[in-house]
């Protein structure tokens, strides 16, 4: 791990807390002209960003559109998208793939399925020669991809890129407990002045001083008990921006992926909508299809739609799972289309180029976040927020397949822009109180951690999940007020570890996610609930300020 031995009172012009995605890129964006840190609390690696597989949406087709590819995404979103900030996110993506093949990620060319080698120095790939493939919501092919395993290669020429600057300090095993914000004087409101940081390896926590500190820490999925999201996936981002005075937003739009492989074995496997773009039909135990019965686009609707038809018949025919089926295409395209998968569920004793595959619907992607603006601005000058953690506009009710990386990059070219216009008139602060600890011992009941993190995620899918009503919401309420009265009691008592930090700000978002989806009421794109079927006239935004 490349842990730091001590990180206490360093400074760094920018702090960026997560090394997906976002983090990744706006530290290559910014290093040219600034010193920068990028904290992963797990590997480098833990992110969603590594486990992406579909691929990134980019209008590259001659028969496409920008236009079509913004309506597409309004469409997805139900009302609720910010068209501005659709249209600018959009409007870059063909900047953002033209970026990442200069960077080497070898993306799938239209001659073969094989991903590209990486870049060796010589000529990049041309644009036009990029396999798209399609997704729900998606009325063209408009997504590149490094086969099935596109966030790997996304995450590992950018990982490769940022090790060979010297400008960039990668550090693994780091996890911010808080961001720090100081009045300045003249002014009324408080800036970002750095982040308390628990040094996993010294177990201290430590202070990072920085003139910026950007938030990139991925999504809250892991508040549910069933989800595609790797672990650290607990809203520690959307958590720090609210305790120190950022609003959120929209966060009852939780997205429950419909292809999630089930089998008592297989943590957390995703089965992409690549595969349904590709012809996967979605079947019944008998062998029979039932999207055609829910929505015309069948099995290319979008995901809220096929999630919900998913859950709707296993709850009818009482069954633990429906399958995918892809076994009519042949054999080799498969193996060559999809070989992650296709090895993945051979382990676990699936052929898919034969049998249906058993899948489940999981908590996938976290539509609401931190309000920013497009440069990845909070409420709270010199915080950024961007990638999952951030709520821009651009998802809605409901967010189309691989728009999501596309966000990252968009957003984290604007950041950088941003910062670097005001590095010149940013100072770091002079003094900052170190953390303290005089009044706090040792964890000594683990048990409650590892408890209420299990309590919290069953209460989460079972009462806040893909069907909800005011009766459920109102019983995960009361519960998870509970719980978090219990957990803040243990934090202020005991040392600070991973788990319990993580298991602290998942009950805070946990309770956002309630508030937010008590407040809606309607129906709308994710949010699903038996009260309030109808959807309103007016769309809005559950916008949450701190207290
Ligand atoms: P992440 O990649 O999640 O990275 C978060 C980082 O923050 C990690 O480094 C983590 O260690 C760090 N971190 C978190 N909290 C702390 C803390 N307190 N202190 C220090 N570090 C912290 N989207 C698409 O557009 N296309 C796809 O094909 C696609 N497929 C997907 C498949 C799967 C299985 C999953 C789970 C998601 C998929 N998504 C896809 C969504 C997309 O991958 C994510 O939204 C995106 O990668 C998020 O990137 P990020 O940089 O915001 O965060
Ligand atoms: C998938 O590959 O199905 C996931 C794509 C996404 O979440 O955008």
């Amino acid at each position: 791990m490349a842990t730091s031995p001590s990180l206490d009172n360093t400074e760094f012009d920018i702090l960026i807390i997560g090394s997906g995605a976002a983090g990744l890129t706006l530290a290559l964006r910014t290093a040219d002209f600034a010193s920068v840190v990028v904290l992963s609390k797990g590997d480098l690696n833990q992110g969603a960003t590594f486990y992406a597989q579909g691929g990134i949406a980019a209008v590259l087709d001659a028969e496409d559109s920008i236009e079509s590819h913004v309506a597409d995404t309004l469409t997805a979103g139900v009302g609720l998208c910010h068209p501005e900030v659709v249209k600018h996110i959009v409007s870059n993506s063909v900047e953002a793939v033209a970026w990442l093949v200069e960077q080497g990620v070898p993306f799938t060319a239209n001659s073969s399925p094989t991903p590209q080698s990486p870049a060796t120095g010589n000529e990049p790939m041309e644009l036009s020669s990029l396999h798209l493939t399609q997704e729900g919501g998606h009325s063209h092919r408009r997504i590149i991809h490094a086969t099935d395993a596109t966030g790997k290669a996304v995450f590992e020429t950018l990982q490769q890129r940022a090790q060979a600057h010297s400008g960039i300090n990668l550090l693994e095993g780091c996890t911010a407990v808080d961001l720090v914000t100081q009045a300045r004087q003249g002014r009324s409101e408080s800036v970002c002045v750095g982040a308390y940081v628990l040094n996993q390896k010294s177990g201290k926590v430590e202070l990072i001083k920085s003139k910026f500190v950007v938030l990139a820490t991925g999504g809250a999925s892991k508040a549910y008990l069933y989800t595609t999201n790797p672990d650290g996936a607990s809203g520690d981002g959307i958590a720090m921006a609210w305790r120190a005075g950022c609003r959120v937003a929209n966060l009852e739009f939780n997205q429950f992926h419909p292809t999630c492989l089930f089998h008592p074995h297989a943590k957390s496997f995703l089965i992409t909508e690549a595969l349904r773009g590709e012809g996967a039909t979605l079947e019944l135990p008998d062998g029979s299809r039932f999207m055609p019965g829910f929505d015309r686009r069948e099995e290319l609707a979008p995901r809220d739609i096929v999630a919900r038809a998913i859950d709707y018949e296993m709850k009818r025919l009482g069954c633990d799972c429906v399958y995918l089926n892809i076994s009519h295409q042949p054999a080799a395209f498969i193996q060559e289309h999809f070989p992650t998968i296709y090895t993945r569920c051979l382990t676990f004793g699936i052929d898919i180029t034969r049998e249906r595959i058993p899948i489940v619907p999981a908590a996938h992607y976290t539509c609401g976040g931190i309000v920013v603006n497009i440069s990845g601005e909070t409420d709270i000058p010199n915080l950024y927020a961007i990638g999952e953690t951030s709520f821009t506009g651009l998802h809605g009710a409901h967010r189309m397949a691989s728009n999501s990386l596309l966000e990252c990059f968009v957003v984290a070219f604007g950041a950088a822009k941003h910062i670097k216009n005001k590095i010149d008139d940013t100072e770091f602060a002079a003094t900052i109180a170190p953390w303290d600890e005089s009044r706090v011992t040792d964890s000594d009941d683990e048990i409650l951690v590892s408890h209420n993190w299990d309590e919290l995620r069953r209460c989460m899918w079972d009462f806040v999940g893909i069907v909800r009503t005011n009766k459920r919401l109102q019983r995960a309420e009361r519960r998870i007020e509970l719980l978090s009265q219990e957990i803040q009691d243990y934090y202020i008592k005991h040392r600070v570890t991973n788990d319990l930090l993580e298991l602290r700000n998942l009950v805070l978002v946990s309770e956002l996610i309630i508030t937010s989806a008590l407040q809606r009421k309607e129906s709308r794109g994710l949010h699903f609930t038996l009260d309030y079927p109808e959807l309103d006239a007016a769309a809005r935004d559950t916008v949450l300020t701190p207290g």
